[in-house]
């Protein structure tokens, strides 16, 4: 563990013009392909195996172990698809890493399709974000123009297409079978599995889908060895990540540390939570992971830790509140979200998100009651490990640790016959 910053994806993004290919050259840029093209594909696939990178898109499972699921000499083509999604409330590393060097991901892109055979890979970007869109279209025009993409890359006899698909915008098409699903032209549903993408994935063939963060670590792996990635971070949980700083923190943005740093450590690198105010709850990965609390400051911010601490690492999207959010305002919001985003495909995640949200707006509105609480407890119940997929599952942890850490504060809702809490001193530019 350590406290300091390990800047390696986020290296040169205050360089002017990295966006480009001639910025993402003067950055050392493009330079890690013609290594891997010179390697077996099988090579690559061990050294990343070797390196321990866990998926970044939240799940954290081993990615080379995944790219080692795909089924060699099956005669079908294999497909790469980088996940670009990123919607969840929180979640903001994505966007920013795309649009500050888009070339590292497409770098990281051709070296992955060769490592798995692939021929053809996909970008799929939530659809709001046009101009991530545009930029990495753009870097994928330049990328085919230098020889790095198309025919025959390098004289190595290696092709490879790449297309930016632009969503239309569905927090449920992050999930990895239901972006599929979209991909291929349909409504963004959640697939049964298995069968899992690595065996029937894209129009049902062999399918990797990975991060982006995942997929733009991978140069730097083939660049500096897996032993140097592995030497970084925790036991389990190796190398380096993106830290996303959100809320009422003084200074909110990227932070990229090894895994195991903490939020203490986190927030004194962000000059703390902002003046005058101290830490309430916080999530450690976006929004369908247990709230934290001022007690697990020094919680290593590593998959085993976090989870031992009752939460999930997910996408290290921190969202920090001081004392002046209201817990029930902040657990109905995000439960709004995903009555908002569920698909429908299944009852318990559509009519549980449902209940969810009528029930904690009268409880925020102070007319709840104390069997407001089991109740809420008991769809909770019945949500997790019946939904079709994870998004239900991901709708509960904010209500049950909600209720968990702050059951006085909803039933002193309750008491003040409504939300004890001013709405504005909780807003970025209020000063109570
Ligand atoms: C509702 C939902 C939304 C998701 N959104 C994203 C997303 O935006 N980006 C992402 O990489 N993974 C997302 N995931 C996780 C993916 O299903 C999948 O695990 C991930 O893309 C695999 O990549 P990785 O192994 O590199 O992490 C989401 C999962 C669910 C259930
Ligand atoms: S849990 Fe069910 S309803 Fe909710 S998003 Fe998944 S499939 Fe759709």
């Amino acid at each position: 563990m350590t406290d300091t910053l390990t800047p390696v994806l986020t290296a040169h993004w205050d360089q002017p013009g990295l966006f480009t290919m001639d910025g993402y050259r003067r950055s050392g840029g493009w330079q890690v392909l013609p290594q891997a093209l010179a390697m077996p594909p099988e090579d690559l696939v061990a050294a990343v195996r070797n390196s321990g990178l866990r998926g970044r898109g939240g799940a954290g499972f081993p990615t080379g172990t995944k790219w080692s699921f795909l089924p060699q000499g099956d005669g079908k083509p294999h497909y790469l698809v980088i996940n670009a999604d990123e919607s969840e409330p929180g979640a903001c590393k994505d966007v920013p890493l795309m649009m500050a060097n888009p070339h590292l991901l497409i770098e990281g892109v051709a070296i992955t399709a060769y490592a798995i055979r692939a021929e053809h890979a996909f970008i799929y970007v939530r659809g709001e974000v046009l101009h991530v869109v545009r930029r990495l279209r753009h870097a994928v025009q330049e990328a085919y123009a230098a020889g790095y993409l198309g025919r025959n890359i390098l004289g190595s006899g290696f092709n490879l297409d790449v297309i930016v698909h632009a969503g239309a915008g569905a927090y449920i098409c992050g999930e990895e079978t239901a972006l599929l699903t979209s991909l291929e032209g349909y409504r963004g549903l959640p697939r049964l599995k298995p069968p899992f993408p690595a065996v029937e994935g894209l129009y049902a063939c062999p399918t990797v889908i990975n991060n982006v963060e995942s997929i733009a670590s991978v140069p730097s792996i083939v660049a500096n060895g897996a032993d140097w990635f592995a030497g970084l971070g925790t036991d389990k949980s190796k190398g380096y990540g993106i830290f996303s700083l959100s809320g009422h923190v003084t200074m909110p943005g990227q932070y990229e540390a090894p895994l195991g740093i903490t939020l203490a450590e986190l927030l004194s690198l962000a000059g703390g939570v902002r003046a005058g105010h101290r830490l309430k709850f916080w999530t450690a990965g976006g929004s369908s992971v247990g709230l934290l609390t001022d007690q697990h400051q020094d919680v290593p911010l590593d998959f085993e830790s976090v989870a031992a601490a009752g939460s999930q690492l997910g996408t290290r999207s921190l969202q920090i509140f001081d004392e002046t959010a209201c817990v029930v305002r902040a657990v109905l919001r995000w439960t709004e979200f995903y009555q908002h985003e569920s698909c429908g495909k299944c009852t318990p995640c559509r009519e549980g998100t449902f209940w969810m949200v009528r029930i904690l707006d009268r409880l925020e509105h102070g007319k709840g009651t104390d069997e407001d609480l089991d109740k809420l407890l008991d769809i909770c119940d019945n949500i997790n490990g019946r939904a079709f997929c994870p998004l239900g599952d991901g709708a509960t942890p904010p209500v049950t640790s909600g209720i968990q850490y702050f059951r006085d504060e909803f039933m002193q809702h309750q008491k003040e016959g409504g939300c004890p809490f001013d709405p504005a001193a909780s807003t970025l530019w209020g000063t109570s």
